[in-house]
């Protein structure tokens, strides 16, 4: 039997960073670790190459009328950047205070380790389980997935299952299990300003002519009203109101709107409207500022008008914003604000759809919802209720996976989600960590699951 936390340890060893090439053996490395872990636990293993990074796909066939789950991970992670922030190295996983700390301990390879653990207990303890399984575990998603859709749709037969289960988002405390209803899109652009062929000497030439990266300022500071909302016409058309039952899930929240502006350490939310910050979040839309660039940027000063400013975007989509509607939309501001006087250059990145999935029994879940998915959240919610004393919450969170409604378009499959990070565990940033208790209810919820859609077989004898 396999000791889960050691599997995590063992797979975040493996340095599987997606967007550095250097990173090779790595992803390699985590891809290795991954089909050891579901050989031992008898599947059908198989690494199959892309135009980038490989997809490891583990199945367990069984006849047509045995329900089907597909589960969902990551083996990719982001950079452990900056380095020198880490209390212990990012890929020397330890346990301090119940937690595991490491790059990707929480985004995405703990998380996903609670669906192997449950699944390698299932069997262990029911080896004629009447469920067929497949995991995809894909190699991209933090680099926006770029070669799974065509996956996918190449694949088509052998990965139309049931349902999605997945862990790849939050809950806000580990006490407090939630059930994702629904992702936030997304859409990276990058825009870059070039006044003067070269950098010149301030002196020489300062007062002639717009320095680029005042140009490039007063573009940014164009796109938000004082209130922080995006000032794009057309921008919000098509934003869905937030359904009676969404907010009373959203007023279960355990945390005050006076510990989240703590733990940000900010001196106040900048939201428009009069939304919370926990609801503007997860039901609106954004356009942010990643990066910003240009000119000198190491020690002292130096008296130059730089040839160049760029600035990095990414917008945060809700469902009904077609991305490309609003990449075309924010393309065609930035090109109208921008001075004449400078040349402006936008470049589109990676897009994708936001998502929403209704659990059963809501006034607006649909009729035709099938009913092996049903089973799937109601499981969720009784087992989450016996491993935590209380019911999940039911939330939308603003990150994003896109991944997740390109599944629902293209194999008409829903996704369950358990959260199974929280606030702490700081994705994407130093110090990142899994709480180890979260994850053992996690694993609880997952088995419990797959054991209730496994009893919706029908009986053949
Ligand atoms: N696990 C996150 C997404 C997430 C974060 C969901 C927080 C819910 C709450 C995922 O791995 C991720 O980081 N996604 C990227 C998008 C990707 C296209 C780069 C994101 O949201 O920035
Ligand atoms: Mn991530």
């Amino acid at each position: 039997m396999f000791d889960p936390i050691q599997a995590i340890s063992d797979f975040v060893r493996a340095p599987s960073v997606s967007t550095d090439p250097a990173f090779a053996a790595g992803m390699a490395g985590a891809r290795d670790v991954l089909c050891k872990l579901f050989r031992d636990m008898g599947l059908t293993v198989e690494v199959c190459p892309t135009p980038l990074h490989p997809v490891v796909l583990a199945r367990r066939e069984g006849p047509a009328h045995w329900p089907h789950v597909v589960i969902y991970g990551h083996y990719d992670v982001q950079p452990a950047d900056p380095l020198p922030l880490w209390t212990t190295p990012a890929f020397e996983p330890v346990i301090r205070d119940g937690r595991l700390y490491g790059r990707g301990t929480a985004d995405n390879k703990g998380p996903q380790m609670a669906h192997i653990y449950a699944v390698a207990k299932l069997l262990e303890k029911n080896p004629g389980l009447p469920l067929r399984l497949t995991f995809l575990i894909e190699g991209e998603e933090e680099i926006g997935s770029p070669s799974l859709e065509a996956f996918l749709a190449a694949n088509k037969e052998r990965l139309k299952g049931d349902f999605v289960l997945l862990s790849d988002t939050m809950s806000p405390s580990a006490d407090q299990l939630t059930i994702t209803t629904g992702l936030r899109g997304i859409l990276c652009l990058e825009a870059e300003l070039t006044g003067p062929r070269t950098d010149l000497h301030s002196g020489i030439h300062g007062g002639a002519l717009l320095n680029p990266i005042q140009a490039l300022a007063e573009l940014c500071a164009s796109l938000h009203d004082a209130d922080g909302r995006v000032n794009i016409p057309g921008y919000y058309d098509g934003v869905q109101p937030v359904l009676a039952w969404e907010r009373a899930e959203l007023a279960k929240l355990p945390t005050t709107r006076e510990q989240y502006r703590k733990f940000l350490d900010i001196s106040d939310f900048h939201t428009w409207g009069g939304m919370t910050p926990f609801e503007a979040t997860r039901f609106q839309p954004t356009l942010e500022f990643n990066g910003i660039g240009g000119g000198y940027q190491g020690e002292g000063s130096k008296t130059v008008i730089p040839s160049k400013a760029f600035v990095k975007i990414s917008c945060r989509l809700v469902p009904s914003m077609d991305p490309a509607r609003i990449e075309a939309l924010v393309v065609k501001t930035l090109k109208e604000r921008c001075s004449p006087k400078v040349k402006i250059e936008v470049k589109c990145g990676h897009s994708g759809n936001a998502y929403r999935v209704v659990p059963p029994d809501r006034p607006d879940t649909p009729a035709d919802q099938s009913p092996v998915l049903a089973a799937a959240f109601r499981a969720a919610e009784a087992e989450a209720v016996k491993v935590s004393g209380n019911p999940p919450i039911y939330l939308r969170e603003g990150g994003s996976v896109p991944i997740i409604d390109t599944i629902r378009r293209t194999l008409g499959m829903d996704s369950v989600m358990l959260g199974l990070f929280t606030p702490e565990c700081n994705l994407h940033a130093p110090d990142e960590s899994l709480h180890l208790g979260l994850f053992a209810k996690g694993a609880a919820v997952s088995e419990a699951v797959l054991a209730a859609v496994a009893g919706m077989a029908p009986r053949t004898n």
